[in-house]
């Protein structure tokens, strides 16, 4: 993977950065800055070696978003930041054009063009066309395969940013744990978390599955779950990962109208006892719900990890968010700006956006 250290010129280059500008935004007001924080590093590094910075991302899911109350909190982080309300055309070319080195423009929702998710050529090209060079900062991302991710650097000479080394650097690490080593994965959906289930119960020594990820695992052992959701997968690959006595599952449970909204003083006392005997701790995915104020595992939980002096790697938006709230994110070794990418990461020790850089 070629570094931004790499780029022997920047003074006066116009390069091309995508950034991870998909924060949280309610009633116009950025409301988790996490990701801003982490966007700083490479957009200083190029500001400061003069170069015109062109940062695209996206916000949201489908693109009725706008970036402009994202833009306007980085205003306040780092200066000399401006918004144009277009990504690509004859305006935006003309904004990234009259450019001054050391200052950074931000372009509008790559989402609310369809060739940014279709990966249409014609799209990544237009992109292309605003800088001399392109820079992936966007780990979040990096497992999508859309034109600002895989198809630029089919038209640029490519290079990841400060923070995707971070977070490779880290996540590869991660894949190699000091033991004993700990996984601990929650949220929801079976299907998107199989693949790094079974890369973790090859590498590491304790894989405990929680949330509501966990009543598919409860349900196939025979025992009851309620009312609560189960993602309908495949019992014969439960089945499989059952069988594997590294799997560690919740032993009680907290339900509300017949439906598992947490765990229960047994799991978090097994939790906390083995993250107090654990050398790597990872961790990506709340165990309950949590936004709907049944938080009593995940914060458990992230204070046993926080005490516990291990290697800790923790990701995913809800997670993080968590632990920020309970002051402890800076007891972690590493945090990661991923989600859904962390997990692939994890799963297939490379991302499509990060193989495209060579
Ligand atoms: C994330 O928040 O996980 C990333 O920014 C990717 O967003 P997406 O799931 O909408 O593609």
């Amino acid at each position: 993977m070629r570094s931004i250290r790499d780029i022997t010129t920047l003074e006066n280059v116009p390069v091309l950065v995508r950034a991870s500008l998909n924060v949280p935004v309610e009633n116009g007001k950025v409301t988790n800055e996490y990701r801003l924080q982490h966007t700083l590093p490479t957009l200083r590094y190029l500001a400061e070696r003069g170069s015109r910075v062109i940062v695209v991302s996206h916000v949201g899911e489908q693109g009725a978003e706008t970036l402009k109350p994202v833009v306007d909190a980085l205003k306040r982080l780092i200066p000399r930041v401006s918004f144009f309300g277009e990504s690509v055309g004859a305006g935006a070319r003309a904004a990234a054009r009259d450019l001054l080195p050391g200052h950074i423009l931000v372009l509008e929702n790559l989402r609310r063009h369809a060739g940014e998710r279709a990966n249409d050529p014609a799209f990544a090209r237009e992109l292309a066309s605003l800088a001399d060079v392109f820079v992936e900062d966007s780990f979040d991302t990096c497992h999508r395969e859309h034109a600002s991710i895989v198809g630029v650097p089919k038209f640029l000479p490519s290079y990841a940013g400060l923070q995707l080394e971070d977070e490779v650097r880290e996540l590869s690490r991660a894949l190699s744990p000091e033991h004993p080593a700990l996984a601990a994965i929650g949220g929801m959906k079976f299907s998107t978390k199989e693949p790094v289930l079974a890369k973790l119960l090859a590498t590491y020594d304790k894989v405990f599955v929680g949330g509501a990820l966990a009543s598919d695992f409860l349900k196939a052992e025979g025992t009851d779950v309620g009312k609560s959701l189960v993602s309908g997968a495949d019992p014969e690959a439960i089945k499989k990962l059952l069988d594997n006595p590294k799997l560690v599952l919740p032993v009680d449970s907290v339900s509300k109208d017949g439906v598992i909204v947490d765990h229960g003083p047994g799991t978090r006392a097994l939790l906390a006892d083995l993250a107090s005997r654990s050398k790597t701790i990872l961790w990506n995915g709340p165990f309950g719900e949590y936004e709907k104020g049944f938080g009593d595992t995940t914060d458990a939980f992230a204070e046993a990890v926080a005490a516990s002096g291990a290697y800790s790697v923790v990701g995913g938006g809800d997670t993080v968010a968590a632990i920020e709230h309970l002051g402890l994110l800076s007891h972690f070794s590493f945090v990661s700006t991923g989600g859904g990418a962390m997990l692939d990461f994890l799963a297939r020790g490379t991302l499509p956006g990060i193989a495209v850089l060579g």
